[in-house]
């Protein structure tokens, strides 16, 4: 920690380019093969922003996930949702779609069916958070939030401005209620923008650029477009702005589990067995499957 309590960068991740689910472009700061996860966080994709052509649009469809929870983000684009517990949506610029997948769901996620028809920009993101060996199994949850709902908060002078997802900054406090200590925000910096969040000095902490260039700490490394600074000990995060035009960047921070992880593909546990059981009940059909209603013609 330094002596002003502001966390140090203790180390800077480019995020890597890959292929997912059938075949949408994310940059990816983590799972790589040199970071597997920050604790309490599993992965980090940042989907596009991608272009589509009229049928060209791709997205997950279903597939399986126990162990963790999913959160998807929209920055542009429509993305449709379905499950096997019955639930259905649409997700919008700036809604979000926090799913506790606990014990077992099979869902698909795809670009909205006007996007896979017409083409259209799809950006966004999908994280991973852990949860707590006693929670693995507990029901599935979804929280799902309007972008109008998502509480904002800006800072005196206007040069930053935060979207609230969870945990709080500015005096403002998020809608979402989460399993363990998560904080979860986008910021916005323009010129001159230099805030500080105060943050308990008992979550782990990191900051992921996905336009423009900041500062984070007291430090002068510019942490860029597609980067992602892990932070170290103190009980605040400094941001400033840097370069030109504005910056956005996710703050992210849990409380750390401090459990084994046990990970392959959508599942993700405390030991082998218990991954072992999970593809098992996967392929026996425990998880459930999305129920469609037949269309004729
Ligand atoms: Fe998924």
């Amino acid at each position: 920690m330094t002596d002003t309590g502001i966390r140090p960068v203790t180390g800077i991740i480019s995020a890597q380019r890959q292929r997912e689910g059938a075949g949408f472009v994310v940059r990816r700061p983590f799972p790589t093969g040199q970071v597997s996860y920050v604790d309490p966080f599993l992965l980090i994709d940042e989907m596009g922003p991608s272009d589509y052509a009229p049928g060209e649009a791709v997205g997950a469809p279903d597939h399986p996930h126990r162990g963790f929870e999913t959160v998807t983000y929209m920055l542009e684009g429509e993305f449709e949702h379905e499950d096997s517990a019955g639930h259905k949506g649409t997700l919008r610029p700036g809604d979000v779609q926090w799913m506790t997948a606990g014990g077992g769901i099979i869902h698909a996620e795809m670009p909205s069916a006007r996007i896979r028809r017409d083409g259209g920009r799809v950006h966004g993101f999908q994280i991973w958070i852990n949860l707590p060996a006693a929670d693995k199994m507990h029901v599935p949850r979804y929280q799902e939030l309007a972008a109008a709902d998502i509480p904002v908060g800006r800072s005196a002078d206007g040069s930053a401005e935060v979207r609230i997802i969870a945990g709080e900054a500015l005096g403002v406090s998020a809608a979402i209620d989460t399993r363990i200590p998560i904080t979860f925000q986008d910021w916005t910096l323009r010129a001159g923008a230099d805030v500080r969040i105060d943050l308990p000095a008992s979550e782990q902490a990191m900051v992921y650029v996905f336009g423009g260039a900041l500062r984070v700490g007291d430090g002068d490394q510019v942490v860029g477009d597609g980067q992602l600074a892990r932070l170290g000990a103190g009980d605040s995060v400094r941001l400033r702005h840097a370069g030109s035009g504005p910056a956005r960047a996710l703050l992210l921070a849990g409380k750390p589990l401090n459990e084994p992880v046990v990970r392959y593909g959508p599942f993700v546990m405390n030991s082998e067995a218990e991954l072992r059981q999970a593809f098992e009940d996967y392929h026996s059909g425990r998880m459930g499957e999305i129920t469609r209603q037949a269309t004729i013609g």
